[in-house]
């Protein structure tokens, strides 16, 4: 169980109300003034992000399409996904084998034996993840390595196979030799399943060996081998997301150092890539997954171009040679880093404790990929890989969620060394689990000290917290470090508790905190919730941004939220004032404008946490125009509790509408309960 401790009436679809909502003007409006002529601090054109963390399904299952579960047999214990056919009376062996493998790097393989006939399939299947998602119509490569043993196997019949046993498709695959080599066929579903499954029955008597099953969508994103499942791409897409942190999160770090996500082993040859058990699969009692591995299909060289893909500036998280402290808290010995100024040739991997100077020199080597010429080693595989063109990567993260002594002294010789090699390349620092506290306060300090770029912060808290801290930023001093505001979300019940759910309640607290952030966009340079993702039926952590099933996917209120932030993040913070006596938050009223040079508008965030409608008179002071109409998106529920679902996946999303301007002020009556954006064109 992780322990974290940091964390200790009006019915939906009410009509959003606007300039002339009648009967519930009786409140004087409260006024605020938004100084046009004093364009403040810039907003950095990244400022809202992705936080991507292989958790609740979010990569195998998820993003990473391939349907077959341990497709290579390399994950301990061997058969996780498979099972014989039922009815298999002729079945006399399966097994997991690893003599003359295809690879060093792909050993295991399995063994099927059969006898002769009585009656029933040969053969095994695979249940995929929670279930295979299958679109009527839609074409899947099979792709197998056999190889035939003695007997007369000289084929099988692959066959998808839907929820009531009844067949979607099938295909032969045929021409099995002595050695190993690869077969294809393409299965064309005659229905759409949620929960398929996939079928290989043998034909004939004999041993037949069999590895890297893989059934893989021919529509993946750009229509890419080893793409991305399209709707989650482009949920992503959609937000305008100004960065993609991956690969997490506290899998980054492992539970031990061993099992920590090492980037170098998830690059090349796909059918390589050795799996690693999924430090999330047993973190839970209350959501056990024991069947939860990594293939690392989707791995860096994916990752990086998923970046480019969405748009997103990559960033990627290094292990700082530091184990989850909340697990083991194992630590990578300094090694001559910090003893000699810098890191020396590490020792080779496997001989012994990896020393900081192997992470070291693996963050060096990623720049190296991402960035280096085709001449470069590591370069030279990025463009093996099929990208002769730089990642143009401009920032690493050294630690997750690291804190304590351990963490300060190995992130200073590791920031030393990169930037003696690439002073250009920022570095995102970790003030650890909890935004205040004595922990907090030194990480902070030091970090100041040690001129890192970003420091990131983390808030998992209940939605009071957020709106009571919308302030948090204004106390921050102008200078040092900007803030990475790396991961947060609001927590219904209590920090990871199975029974968090993605409410407007949630939402709408995260969306008025938010003002606070952009308001303090001269200290908070950048900012994402987390988890971003989280399969229906096999999530660990909760509440989450998106949530999906094998075939379809919503965004949460969250979602929406930070998409209307990415999408209205402007380019300069314009000074709001409050009703006079008020601050930010005051009554629950909350608001942040911003101006958006491209268009020339200006750009007003409000919030009304409160049941009753609010309406507000905004001066937008110094303004020598404005346009004739304004453009508005809502989110607003009466109901703090209402959420979205694969049912409803738009049940509470942002609503467009105009309004009508007239002189330098604007009029508007917020909804109860309402997350409101407003552009007007406004001349300077
Ligand atoms: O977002 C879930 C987890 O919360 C992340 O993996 C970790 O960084 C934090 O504790």
């Amino acid at each position: 169980m992780l322990t974290i401790p940091r964390f200790p009436a009006l019915a939906t679809g009410l009509a959003l109300l606007g300039p002339l909502a009648a009967g519930a003007q009786s409140a004087a409006p409260a006024t605020l003034t938004v100084q046009v002529n004093k364009p403040g601090a810039a907003v950095n054109k990244n400022m809202y992000g992705l936080f991507f963390e292989d958790i609740n399904f979010a990569a195998d299952g998820g993003l990473y399409p391939e349907l077959v579960k341990n497709k290579s047999f390399e994950i301990n214990p061997g058969l996780i996904g498979w099972k014989a056919l039922q009815g298999g009376a002729n079945l006399d062996a399966y097994a997991v084998r690893n003599e003359q493998g295809i690879s060093p790097a792909n050993s295991h393989y399995l063994r099927l034996t059969t006898r002769a006939s009585a009656g029933g399939e040969a053969g095994i299947q695979n249940e995929g993840f929670r279930g295979m998602g299958v679109k009527a119509g839609a074409s899947y490569n099979l792709s197998l390595y056999a190889r035939r043993g003695p007997g007369s196997i000289a084929g099988l019949t692959a066959v998808l196979v839907g929820e009531k046993g009844e067949v979607l498709a099938q295909a032969p695959v045929t021409g099995f030799d002595e050695g190993w080599q690869k077969y294809t066929a393409v299965l064309t579903p005659n229905a759409t399943q949620h929960k398929a499954h996939l079928k290989l029955v043998v034909n004939g008597q004999g041993t037949v060996d069999l590895d890297v099953i893989s059934l893989f969508p021919q529509d993946t994103w750009n229509k890419r081998p080893n793409g991305l499942r399209t709707d989650l791409v482009q949920l992503l897409k959609d937000m305008k997301p100004g960065f993609l942190r991956f690969p997490g999160g506290c899998i980054v770090e492992g539970r031990t150092l061993s099992e920590r996500y090492q980037w170098k082993e998830t690059i090349g040859d796909v059918a390589s890539r050795q799996p690693l058990i999924n430090r999330w699969n047993m973190e839970f009692g209350h959501r056990s997954t024991p069947d939860y591995y990594q293939s690392f299909g989707l791995g860096f060289f994916e990752y990086f171009q998923l970046a480019e893909d969405i748009g997103a500036e990559p960033l990627p998280i290094l292990n700082v040679g530091m184990a989850c402290q909340f697990n083991s808290g194992e630590l990578a010995p300094m090694g001559s880093a910090s003893t000699k100024g810098g890191p020396t040739a590490p020792a080779a991997p496997g001989t012994g404790d990896p020393s900081l100077d192997i992470f070291i020199q693996d963050a060096l080597d990623l720049i190296e990929f991402a960035n280096g010429p085709a001449t470069s080693p590591w370069g030279a595989k990025r463009v093996a890989m099929g990208h002769p063109a730089p990642f143009n990567l401009k920032m690493i993260g050294v630690g997750n969620e690291q804190w304590g002594p351990q963490y300060l002294e190995r992130y200073e010789p590791f920031a030393k060394a990169v930037k003696a090699k690439y002073p250009s390349i920022d570095l995102v620092s970790s003030a650890g689990p909890s935004p205040d506290g004595e922990l907090f306060d030194k990480a902070s300090k030091r970090l100041g000290e040690l001129k890192a770029e970003y420091v990131d912060e983390h808030y998992y808290a209940k939605p009071e917290w957020f709106r009571q801290n919308v302030g948090r930023y204004d106390k921050y001093a102008r200078t040092g470090p900007k803030i990475f505001a790396g991961e947060y979300a609001a927590q219904s019940v209590a920090i990871a508790s199975p029974t968090n759910k993605n409410t407007w309640d949630c939402a709408i607290s995260e969306a008025a905190f938010m003002t606070g952030l952009e308001r303090n966009a001269d200290v908070v340079g950048m900012a994402s919730y987390a988890p971003l993702f989280a399969h229906v039926d096999a999530w660990q952590w909760t509440p989450d941004m998106i949530w999906f099933d094998n075939l379809n996917s919503y965004g949460s209120p969250s979602y929406y939220v930070q998409k209307m932030y990415a999408l209205n993040k402007g380019t300069n913070v314009l000074p709001v004032t409050m009703p006079a006596g008020a601050t930010n938050g005051t009554d629950n009223l909350f608001a942040s404008a911003v101006a958006d040079a491209p268009t020339g508008e200006v750009v007003v965030k409000l919030v009304n946490y409160s049941s009753s409608p609010r309406p507000v008179s905004i001066n937008l002071a110094g303004a020598k125009g404005l346009g004739k109409t304004g453009r508005a998106q809502t989110m607003a529920s009466a109901d703090l509790q209402t959420q979205n679902s694969l049912q409803e996946p738009q049940k509470l999303a942002p609503q467009e509408s105009t309004f009508a301007v007239k002189g330098s002020t604007l009029t508007y009556t917020l909804a109860p309960n309402s997350f409101t954006v407003l552009r007007v064109a406004a001349k300077k």
